[in-house]
């Protein structure tokens, strides 16, 4: 019941429990502890310190971490982990020279994975997805938002949500469900938008309720998908089910979509690849979190989200994978992590901020996690032996993971 980590070289993210997420300036302080303890009970974190004050507890089951680091578990914020098969002939497709634009122009892309989904029961796609998960979990992922989206049709987006359902219920993460049936229209609907927005609003979005499916609501807000109107339709409709949002938008096109966005009170916006001068002032002292995802920009070859710029405005920026068969087909935070120091110029401690407590706040849960704080889930990352906590996003091929705690207990 009792865990206790001793000799740990340096604790990480160690807050008071009134964070909720880090803006701006703050985002360069990753508050720590040299030489430390922490003890978690009944899977929470009970209390941590300096190893001069270490607590005696012969019944507890100890871990020696000399010369690791311990870090709160990864906070995935967006991610498309339920879906079927895969997509790598497009990925062949792309390297030849098309484009994702010119693949899903063609029928492929979203479309190719919903085909998929839909033919597939909902055991199988269970157990695809549950190999995913487990995956991610031993990446260190402590907490994870997963979409649907690849169903676009009353019964494939249920039978997506169920397989979350399920997911949540098998496995010891905390996982929020967020409907996505707004991510593409389906060929039968590409000159009839309304009517599938119907669709959602009237029979999709009823019927996730009445089963209490979904934490969340999202659309893919971009040229060519989801106008802002629309958007603003679904996000309008959501909030009837007491659904916030959490939008796709600025993933290729800048189209006002943020502001809108903000305006309807938005958890977060994500993607923003393509961000504008008056798209950082709508998010400007907002309670909307900016969340980038940098190994998409990294795989489909397609620009970073301006951290610096963001963040220099003071805004806050969480850091998330997108896992999906189409644009990221890995859900790898600690790559996510080394990307944005890499590729966006994110110092360590604002990329380990970014996937935790901001990951956190991205999907509404940080009061129970994202940081080392008393009374908060026991999930957190216990490294291989580091010189520093910066070797994470340096040694950015390698695994560095020791073991992964949740709730208390070693995977
Ligand atoms: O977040 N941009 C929209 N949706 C997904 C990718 C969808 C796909 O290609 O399957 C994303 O990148
Ligand atoms: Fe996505």
């Amino acid at each position: 019941m009792q865990l206790l980590i001793t000799n740990i070289k340096q604790l990480l993210q160690v807050r008071e429990p009134n964070v909720n997420k880090v803006s701006g300036k703050e985002m360069a302080d990753l508050p720590l502890l040299n030489n430390a303890w922490l003890m978690a009970e009944h899977g929470i974190i009970k209390d941590f310190g300096t190893m001069d004050t270490c607590p005696n507890l012969p019944d507890a089951q100890i871990i020696d971490a000399t010369g690791k680091t311990v870090l709160p578990s990864w906070c995935d914020s967006h991610t498309h982990i339920v879906y079927a098969g895969n997509r790598v002939q497009e990925f062949v497709d792309r390297i030849n020279g098309l484009s994702y634009e010119e693949i899903a122009n063609r029928g492929g892309g979203i479309l190719n994975s919903a085909a998929r989904l839909n033919e597939t029961s909902e055991d199988e796609i269970y157990l695809q997805s549950a190999q995913r998960l487990e995956e991610v979990m031993q990446q260190g992922t402590g907490a994870v938002e997963i979409k649907s989206g690849y169903g676009l049709t009353v019964e494939g987006e249920l039978k997506m949500l169920r397989v979350i359902r399920r997911l949540r219920e098998n496995y010891p993460i905390a996982i929020k469900a967020t409907f996505l049936g707004a991510h593409a229209f389906p060929k039968e609907y590409k000159e009839n938008h309304s009517g599938y927005i119907d669709l959602i609003i009237n029979e999709m979005l009823p019927a996730i309720a009445s089963e209490g499916l979904a934490d969340y609501i999202d659309a893919f807000l971009e040229t060519g998908y989801f106008s802002v109107e629309e958007t603003e339709r679904i996000m309008e409709a959501g909030k009837r089910y007491r659904l916030s949002a959490k939008i796709h938008v600025n993933q290729f096109t800048a189209i006002d979509g943020i502001a809108a966005c903000v305006c309807h009170n938005a958890l977060s916006v994500d993607h923003l690849e393509i961000v504008t001068d008056g798209d950082i002032e709508a998010l400007r002292g907002s309670e909307t979190m900016p969340v980038a995802l940098p190994t998409c920009s990294f795989f489909l070859s397609i620009p970073y989200t301006p951290a610096r710029k963001m963040i220099e405005a003071g805004l806050p920026l969480a850091l998330a994978t997108d896992f999906n068969p189409g644009t990221t087909p890995s859900g790898n935070m600690n790559l996510v992590v080394a990307t944005a120091c890499i590729k966006m110029k994110m110092t360590p401690e604002e990329a380990i901020n970014a996937a935790t407590i901001n990951g956190a706040y991205a999907m509404g849960i940080s009061e129970t996690h994202g940081s080392i704080t008393r009374g908060k889930a026991a999930n957190f990352i216990i490294t291989k032996p580091l010189t520093s906590y910066y070797q994470l996003p340096y040694a950015f091929g390698s695994n560095l993971i020791d073991t992964v705690i949740v709730n208390g207990k070693p995977i």
